[in-house]
């Protein structure tokens, strides 16, 4: 176990927080292998309505480790890093997140499979997987391109532009866009706590509802998509990458 994800209970709402200020709460083998125990956890657990996931005031997370991304890639879907993406996927209670600071990779890829999203207006959020070498992950070129489509989603995933809190809720990436990351927080909060006045089957049934037309090919995406990931990683321009950010002056 790890304080990098910190769990606190209130009531119904289980908070999961990423906690590694110091790194941007990038995210490490044991962070995804924690959320994903905590999520399944969870989902079991007829005590939880509801999970939060947040970062800091100033920053959600900046995506995977990517020192971790050299040291020890993923280099099956039996990794912690789809073990969470998984466990998100197959999560059948709401999960909400407050997004405030910059949101990098997985930060923002993991909000596309999250209920309801709040992000500060000035949250940064970003998917720089081309610019590193890399291939888009976590079925975000299955959803973007539907959501967005393809010429707005490719600047994102192509060009790997960024775009703001206030953007992502205008385009639906995003439930509401706040005044700032506190706020934000305040209002995941005040949601997730507010399910506990409903009927958990109600939710349950509606949420199953919701996401089953594109379950088993989002399932199967995300697995294509992993295994090139996985593959990129190792592809000398990922490396290259990768290595000038650990090595920037
Ligand atoms: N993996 C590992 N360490 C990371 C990290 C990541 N994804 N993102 C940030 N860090 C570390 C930095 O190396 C730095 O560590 P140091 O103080 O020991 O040198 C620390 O976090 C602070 O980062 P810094 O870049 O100085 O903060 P910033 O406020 O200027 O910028 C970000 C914040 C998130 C915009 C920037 O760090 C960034 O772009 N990170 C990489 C994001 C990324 O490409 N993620 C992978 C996507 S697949």
């Amino acid at each position: 176990m790890t304080d990098a994800i910190l769990l606190h209970r209130e009531r119904g709402l289980l908070t999961l927080t990423l906690n590694r200020p110091d790194k941007k709460n990038a995210l490490t083998r044991a962070m995804y292998a924690q959320l994903a125990h905590a999520l399944r956890d969870a989902d079991q657990d007829p005590e939880i309505n509801a999970v939060l996931i947040c970062g800091s005031a100033d920053c959600f997370t900046a995506g995977n480790d990517i020192a971790d991304f050299l040291q020890a890639p993923p280099n099956s879907l039996d990794s912690p890093v789809f073990h969470f993406m998984l466990a998100l996927l197959d999560c059948r209670k709401p999960v909400i997140a407050a997004v405030a600071g910059a949101a990098v990779g997985i930060g923002t890829t993991l909000l596309l499979h999250c209920d309801l999203v709040y992000v500060s207006r000035d949250a940064r959020l970003r998917m720089p997987f081309v610019n590193l070498g890399l291939c888009p992950e976590f079925g975000s070129s299955l959803i973007l391109p539907r959501l967005l489509g393809h010429a707005k989603a490719a600047e994102l995933l192509l060009l790997g532009e960024g775009f703001s809190g206030e953007q992502a809720a205008a385009w639906g990436l995003a439930s509401e866009a706040m005044g700032s990351g506190e706020a934000a927080l305040a209002k995941a909060r005040e949601v997730g706590l507010r399910f506990e006045t409903l009927s958990a089957d109600a939710v349950a049934i509606s949420k199953q509802l919701m996401k089953a037309p594109d379950r088993e090919q989002l399932r199967r995406v995300i697995e294509e998509e992993g295994a090139l990931f996985v593959q990129r990683l190792k592809s000398p321009e990922a490396v290259a990458a990768l290595s000038g950010f650990i090595n920037r002056g």
